[in-house]
């Protein structure tokens, strides 16, 4: 078992680079060449407000191995029918799926939203219904965003 640390990305910045390479990897229809995302933008946003929304968390172990990372945002698709802090860019790298370090993320942004005075924290996803579900998740709603149906979730906090 990995022992799993979350800090944020303000206090790791060299980290940067990686979960840029990770989001462009994962999600290439939005991060990619012509797609409507910027990795670089996104991260940025995230250590330029300390102590508020954006925030970008990373998961490491005891040697400072990036393992995987998730950041909490005010935008989100769902965000519009339901303001909030949500949950967002949740990813851990194909090695190392199954360990844990997900529910590890979830844990840490849910901790970092009631930390922020947040009494709920959403997301919408088309993968991770059952590890938000097995940690006190509940579906609430489904949209429909570029033809895809994302389910949504909250928790209270
Ligand atoms: C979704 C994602 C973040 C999950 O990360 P992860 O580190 O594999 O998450 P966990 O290990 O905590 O849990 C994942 C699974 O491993 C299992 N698991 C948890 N701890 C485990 C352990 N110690 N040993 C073996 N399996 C374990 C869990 O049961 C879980 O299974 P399930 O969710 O299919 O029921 C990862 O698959 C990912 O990055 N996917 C691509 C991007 C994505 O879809 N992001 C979600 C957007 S909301």
């Amino acid at each position: 078992m990995v022992a799993i640390r979350t800090v944020h990305l303000e206090d790791l910045p060299s980290a940067v680079e990686q979960i840029q390479k990770w989001y462009l990897h994962e999600w290439p229809a939005w991060y990619g060449p012509g797609g409507p995302g910027d990795a670089q933008s996104d991260l940025v946003n995230c250590v330029s407000t300390p102590g508020k929304l954006p925030k970008c968390l990373v998961a490491i172990d005891d040697r400072d191995q990036l393992l995987g990372t998730a950041s909490l945002k005010f935008k989100s698709p769902g965000s519009d029918q339901y303001p909030g802090a949500w949950l967002t860019a949740l990813l851990v790298p194909s090695k190392h799926r199954g360990s844990g370090i997900g529910t590890a993320l979830v844990a840490a942004a849910e901790c970092e939203a009631k930390h922020l005075t947040f009494s709920s924290i959403h997301a919408s996803t088309t993968t991770a219904h059952s590890l938000l579900k097995r940690n006190g998740w509940a579906h609430i709603d489904a949209i429909w965003s570029s033809g895809i149906r994302l389910e949504i979730y909250r928790k209270l906090l």
